[in-house]
């Protein structure tokens, strides 16, 4: 697969598909991590005198909703590149085609939110085609929309000479590494919520790991297959026969023995001894033993999703437990999945781990051992 290293790109306009899907709070970006990954492509494309064309998606719009500009994007790129990058507030368009055309070799400009057009989504091909005029060279360095068949994703490098950024390279040799020759033991801890996500992940760890630990929503979606009752914690029907066909009888599979138990008041309680009116909202002492104890034996870890409420500081304990047992332990550690890049960035752990992916239901996918279109349309 070709990088952005193989191209010949002096004065050529490139066109990077970046992953700007940052959460933002009334203040703006509450996390600038995906950016700040971004930064050595654009750089290097910068300074080899390139026309820099940055393009990304903003959350979820529907249509022109102003509060996914992409503007805040830009000034933190300025902030963080310490120059001056000029944001366009369309992606497409005569004014946008004008703009480019002006651009010096080395100038850097941010397109506005591609999903303010729902073609982005549907993969429409007469907006493929207008993306793909905007530039002579493409670069995919958005491991996180990887996992999406999106215009600007699959659809731009069918129609430009294209390759991957120094931020896909990356993660594709990271995960690649830890999933498919990792040093063993391995472990995989999964926690949180979004089953539908994580049912091809579970299937494969199951099969590949040698210590798979459960918390959070996952554990209890688990534990209540097994017959195990987490009380008003249950899934619904249709999240629970998610997982229904899998096999929970392995050795590998590890659950919580207990949990933090909540009705008018918070107790530990064993597993099978939940009560129907209770809520499990975290994972309780004796399972932060056991799962500590897996964690420091092993050689890798990989780590997706909280362990209990974790936005309750009541609740917290079982996670902060296990990101210290993590960071405690001699393995190498990939940590990601979104909403658990977000809790180590704003724990201001990110740098302690291993190595911390900018996906969230990209690396689930990839991990999970499925194609990423985004990748194999760059392959191809
Ligand atoms: C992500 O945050 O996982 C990516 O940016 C993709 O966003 P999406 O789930 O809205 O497609």
């Amino acid at each position: 697969m070709k990088t952005v290293k193989d191209f010949d790109i002096e004065d050529k306009r490139v066109v990077m598909r970046c992953d700007f899907n940052v959460p933002l709070g009334n203040k703006g970006i509450l996390d600038d991590f995906r950016v700040r990954k971004t930064l050595p492509t654009i750089q290097y494309l910068s300074e080899h005198k390139a026309k820099v064309i940055l393009i990304s998606h903003l959350g979820r719009p529907e249509g022109r909703e102003m509060k996914f500009s992409l503007k805040p994007v830009a000034e933190r790129l300025e902030e963080l590149l310490g120059r001056q990058i000029e944001f366009l507030n369309d992606c497409i368009g005569d004014e946008i085609d004008r703009k480019i055309a002006d651009m010096k070799p080395g100038e850097i400009v941010l397109l506005e939110n591609l999903r303010f057009y729902k073609e982005e989504k549907e993969a429409d091909p007469s907006f493929i085609k207008k993306l793909a005029e905007l530039g002579d060279i493409f670069i995919q360095d958005a491991f996180g929309v990887s996992h999406r068949a999106h215009a600007s994703v699959t659809g731009v490098p069918e129609h430009l000479p294209s390759g991957i950024g120094f931020l896909v390279e990356e993660e594709l040799k990271i995960l690649s590494k830890v999933i498919d020759n990792p040093e063993r033991p391995l472990a995989a801890i999964i926690g949180g919520a979004k089953i539908n996500t994580k049912v091809k992940l579970i299937e494969r760890f199951l099969r590949d790991v040698d210590n798979l630990l459960l918390g959070g929503k996952t554990a209890n979606i688990v534990l209540d297959a097994k017959g195990i009752s987490v009380g008003r914690s249950a899934p619904a029907p249709d999240i629970a026969q998610l997982v229904e066909n899998l096999d929970f009888t392995s050795p590998k599979l590890h659950l919580p023995v207990d949990v933090i138990a909540v009705n008018d008041s918070a107790r530990q309680a064993f597993c099978g001894d939940i009560k129907e009116e209770e809520l499990v909202l975290d994972i309780g002492p004796e399972t932060i033993d056991d799962f500590s104890k897996i964690i420091s034996q092993a050689k890798t870890i990989i780590w997706n999703g909280p362990l209990g409420k974790f936005e309750d500081e009541e609740y917290s304990q079982g996670t902060r437990k296990i990101i210290e047992a993590i960071l405690a332990s001699p393995a190498f550690s990939v940590v990601g999945g979104g909403e658990t890049a977000e809790l180590v960035n704003r724990l201001g752990l990110a740098d302690k781990f291993g190595y911390v992916s900018t996906g969230g239901g990209a690396m689930l996918k990839f991990l999970s051992g499925e194609k990423l279109p985004g990748i194999e349309a760059i392959e191809n």
